[in-house]
């Protein structure tokens, strides 16, 4: 036997001679994860009644409610699809807030509210799709009064992110820039803010997530049966459609290999 037939096998003793039962314990451990409704916990200490709060970007208002519930505060939620707008307000008026609480067609770099007169703005996971970063936060800091807070989550492509990958999230629409914290952080500042709280997330969501109803694992599925039916897929609903398709089902599973990394900020008004 040759030394590298010697150095083989002992590799191989070592790859498949047994099982580290220790290491396969710790992994199995959950690292007490932060659920997603952390976000809704930093919101609460800056949220009373008296508080006027906008959600920008509100989708169907899933956070906008609990927030507008948990605090009595009024306020607005904006969203550019009609669709979303459609859903939060028939959400809104399910919820019994729609005395409180108005949704409106809108974006976040034309913000139909008085200079100086919001409290607290709301804006989750909206920042990848914002094409004026600059104009939308020189919006959110005209709006809110002195020393008034926006909590701002986003997420940023990692090192781990190779080019092609991120090119691949082209059909959802998002900004490439706006992955790129460092240039982020740099738009905050120059529209005059000061980051109050700087809340890396890294995996925790996802874990959390995994944890109960196994997303990633589902959207994962989903991509697999999407692939093995692209023709079909293509054939009946579009390559627009496809293509919107696969890169959203890496979404996720990207978070959780920590290909992206979310971040969560409360900043504050001068
Ligand atoms: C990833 S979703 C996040 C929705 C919601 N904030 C959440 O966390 O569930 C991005 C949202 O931003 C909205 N959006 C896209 N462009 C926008 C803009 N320029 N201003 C405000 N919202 C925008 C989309 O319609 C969509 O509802």
């Amino acid at each position: 036997m040759t030394l590298g037939d010697t150095q083989h096998i002992a590799r191989m003793q070592f790859v498949y001679g047994g099982r580290d039962e220790q290491l396969d314990a710790l992994l199995s451990e959950s690292l007490a994860p932060r659920s997603p409704d952390f976000l809704l916990e930093l919101a609460a200490p800056l949220l009373t009644s008296e508080s006027r709060l906008v959600d920008v970007g509100c989708r169907d208002a899933r956070h906008l409610i609990p927030l507008a519930a948990r605090s009595g505060c009024t306020g607005v939620g904006i969203d550019p699809v009609d669709r979303n707008v459609d859903r939060a307000r028939t959400a809104v008026i399910a919820a019994g807030l729609d005395l409180r609480i108005e949704i409106r067609r809108g974006v976040m770099e034309q913000i139909e509210e008085p200079d100086s007169s919001v409290d607290v703005v709301w804006c989750r996971d909206v920042l990848t799709v914002v094409p004026d970063l600059e104009a939308g936060l020189a919006e959110v800091a005209r709006v809110l009064k002195p020393r008034g807070a926006a909590i701002i989550y986003s997420v940023f492509a990692t090192s781990r992110l190779e080019p092609r990958e991120a090119a691949a999230f082209r059909p959802l629409c998002n900004v490439e820039q706006n992955l790129e914290r460092a240039r982020v952080e740099g738009a905050f500042e120059q529209a005059g803010f000061r980051i109050e709280r700087l809340e890396e997330i890294t995996t925790e969501f996802r874990e959390y997530d995994e944890e109960r109803t196994q997303p990633v694992s589902n959207s994962l599925l989903r991509l697999a049966r999407l692939r093995r039916r692209r023709e079909e897929v293509i054939q009946r609903f579009g390559n627009d459609k496809y293509d919107l398709s696969e890169a959203s089902l890496h979404w996720l599973a990207y978070l959780l290999l920590g290909k992206l990394e979310p971040i969560a900020y409360v900043l504050r008004s001068p």
